[in-house]
């Protein structure tokens, strides 16, 4: 008996364009599946935002992906992936892949001593995701974090090897090299592509961990695992993708970023009126900037 399959697509979403960098990965390894992608690019960053913010982000987006009938969630946003993969499982019933555990898993892995580092955005860093997901996983781990804000506009820029990028890259990760760490999560979708400077600061005795690979690693084998891989396509078919973003790129520079994340043209893009996003109540009682509840 042939093993079952699911010809339904995966649904990706990230704050921007960033998380093109795990649709790569998918592309590589899956290149039957159909993917329906989102990209948050109205209200990307998400790194200096807050859980109720980011939470409400993902929920809107991941019912709009929900509704394209995908068969999986990929949250390839390192930044939604700390702060609403709890929330998403509550409310959603298809298996949901983040980029922690997988990432978490990968370093663990490659660190038998323990000594793991993270660099991520400031809501990444901040939230506590990778040392608990560590630490769930290896107890006696420490883990080493870093926020490096500056590194997703540097990256936007397409300063990927530039001398000012080399400059607040040896700023970030001057404490990480001291600690002589065994392997370093990129966690978040832009650091990849510095992952060739990362990678020279860092020194070859630090193995660098890509949580966008890592996520999608894991999305094939959940699919496999659950008999939820796409079929072989007949000849003349193929997988069908679609790409939509919440606001439509100004700069020129826009496609060349694209597809350096995605590692070839991205396709035709279809941008949605954010009102196509269904609307979520905030998770939690909202603060005053004074730290005060809302009367
Ligand atoms: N996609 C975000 C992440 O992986 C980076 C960009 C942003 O701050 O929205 O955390």
């Amino acid at each position: 008996m042939s093993a079952p399959h699911d010809p339904r697509p995966i649904g990706v979403f990230d704050s921007g364009i960033g998380g093109l960098t795990a649709v790569r990965e998918l592309f590589r390894r899956l290149p039957h599946e159909s993917i329906v992608y989102f990209g948050d690019t109205a209200r990307l960053p998400y790194g200096n935002k807050s859980r109720e913010t980011v939470t409400r982000f993902a929920l809107e987006i991941s019912a709009f992906l929900v509704r394209r009938d995908v068969k999986c969630l990929v949250v390839a946003c390192a930044s939604a992936s700390s702060h609403a993969l709890d929330e998403l499982r509550a409310r959603f019933t298809l298996p949901i892949v983040g980029v922690i555990e997988p990432a978490a898993r990968a370093a663990v892995a490659a660190s038998p001593g323990g000594r793991i580092g993270v660099v991520g955005t400031l809501a990444t860093v901040g939230s506590g995701a990778f040392p608990h997901a560590v630490q769930a996983l290896a107890p006696g781990a420490g883990v080493r974090l870093r926020a490096c804000p500056l590194f997703v506009p540097l990256v936007e820029e397409g300063w990927l090897d530039h001398p000012v990028t080399r400059l607040v890259a040896e700023e970030y990760l001057a404490e990480l090299r001291a600690a002589q760490l065994e392997s370093l999560i990129l966690g978040c979708t832009h650091y990849p592509l510095i992952a060739p400077l990362i990678g020279e600061l860092m020194g070859p005795g630090v193995t660098l961990v890509d949580s966008g690979a890592e996520a999608a690693r894991a999305t094939v084998d959940l699919l496999a695992g659950r008999g939820l891989l796409a079929p072989v396509p007949a000849p003349g078919d193929g997988p069908r993708h679609h790409f939509y973003l919440s606001d439509e790129p100004r700069r020129r520079s826009f496609a060349r970023v694209a597809e350096s994340f995605l590692g070839r043209p991205l396709p035709q893009v279809t941008v949605v009126d954010q009102t196509d996003l269904p609307w979520f109540e905030r998770p939690h009682v909202s603060t005053t900037r004074s730290g005060e509840p809302d009367a």
